[in-house]
């Protein structure tokens, strides 16, 4: 279908909750470069354009090294707040009602910026998006798996009084070499403190990562899991107990996991009869964000408006809010639906 169908403004229009979002994957050029300013931070690019340049990824390492480096300009509270408003001012703008957000912390901490002024800044802007736009959120605060395993442990324990703004833990950062069994401690004391688990597995890293996320991580989601269809055995395990799947096909296309959405395997997934939903994983510098990723599946695999509004229905069933939201965000789709 073409845009001249008027599918592209149904997408637009189409309520969905966003599931893999990296707030720090948020940062475009333009406030890369006014937060250097402001805070004094030398970037080694010229100009915007010539940072946006640079943005070929050869795979997943290739665009940490520059997502770690974006973040050295992310200083004060106001930072973070600025960076968390502007992304929830988009997501707005796309249709997005419900936003579950990974942090970095280990990202700022290691920069000497303090924890809880990385919180604060931005649970102030989840606060005033949720009042001023209408977009609710949770915060998901994620570890980095190439540190080590003592090194999460202790940031789990300074989060403790944060507790209240967290909803979950997960894993993320580069995965091939540090497979979940590395963090089975960290993750079991965050289990045992209240938190949900989840944990990014099968995007670089082989299909038995994912199995053990959910034997030894016991996570409710498994963020990416691509690689999963390489084994059918972690397919059928996905399949047997509902787990839900949070995919980013045009994120995976710029890390080269897969070469174009053709050879993306988010038709078949669905079809083995696994739980995916759409999402955007960091956006700012993949040069799409969530609307983009439904119009490229739509585009790859011909989904109607009734495929993608079930896509939709998919991200808030398996979203982290409470079941009475679900069931209104699910009557405000069939309401859409019903008015084309
Ligand atoms: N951190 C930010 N984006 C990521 C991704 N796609 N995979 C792993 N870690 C990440
Ligand atoms: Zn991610």
């Amino acid at each position: 279908m073409s845009e001249l169908t008027g599918s592209g403004d149904f997408i637009a229009g189409l309520p969905k909750a966003e599931l893999h979002l990296h707030i720090e994957g948020t940062l475009e050029p333009e406030l890369m470069f006014r937060l250097a300013e402001k805070n004094g931070v030398d970037l080694p690019y010229e100009s915007v354009e010539a940072l946006r340049a640079v943005y070929d990824f050869p795979n997943l390492q290739g665009f940490l090294d520059l997502y770690y480096g974006g973040m050295a300009v992310l200083v004060d509270g106001q930072d973070f707040y600025d960076l968390t408003r502007t992304y929830l001012e988009r997501a707005h703008a796309e249709g997005i009602r419900h936003a579950e957000i990974f942090f970095d912390p280990q990202g700022h901490t290691r920069r000497g910026v303090p924890l809880n002024v990385v919180i604060e800044g931005i649970t102030a802007a989840l606060a005033d998006g949720r009042q001023a736009l209408g977009v609710s959120s949770r915060l998901i605060m994620c570890f980095l798996r190439d540190l080590s395993a003592e090194n999460a442990m202790d940031t789990l324990e300074s989060a403790l009084p944060h507790r209240e703004h967290i909803v979950a833990v997960g894993l993320d950062s580069a995965e091939v070499g540090n497979p979940p069994a590395k963090f089975r401690e960290v993750f079991r004391r965050a289990l045992s403190e209240g938190f949900l688990t989840v944990a990014h597995a099968g995007e670089e890293g082989p299909a038995e990562y994912v199995m053990d996320s959910l034997d030894q991580l016991g996570v409710s989601r498994i963020d990416h899991g691509v690689r999963a269809m390489e084994d059918p055995k972690v397919v059928a395990r996905l399949a047997e107990e509902g787990v839900p799947l949070t995919v980013c096909p045009l994120s995976n296309v710029r890390l080269k996991v897969f070469e174009d959405m053709a050879e993306h395997p988010f038709k078949e997934m669905q079809d083995v009869g696994l739980r995916v939903t759409v999402n955007s994983d960091d956006p700012a510098y993949f040069a799409s964000y969530i609307n983009d990723n439904y119009r490229a599946l739509r585009d790859a695999f011909d989904y109607t408006e009734v495929e993608l509004a079930d896509l939709a229905r998919s991200s808030f069933k398996a979203s982290f809010l409470d079941e009475s939201d679900k069931q209104k965000h699910l009557r405000e789709i069939d309401t859409y639906l019903a008015s084309r």
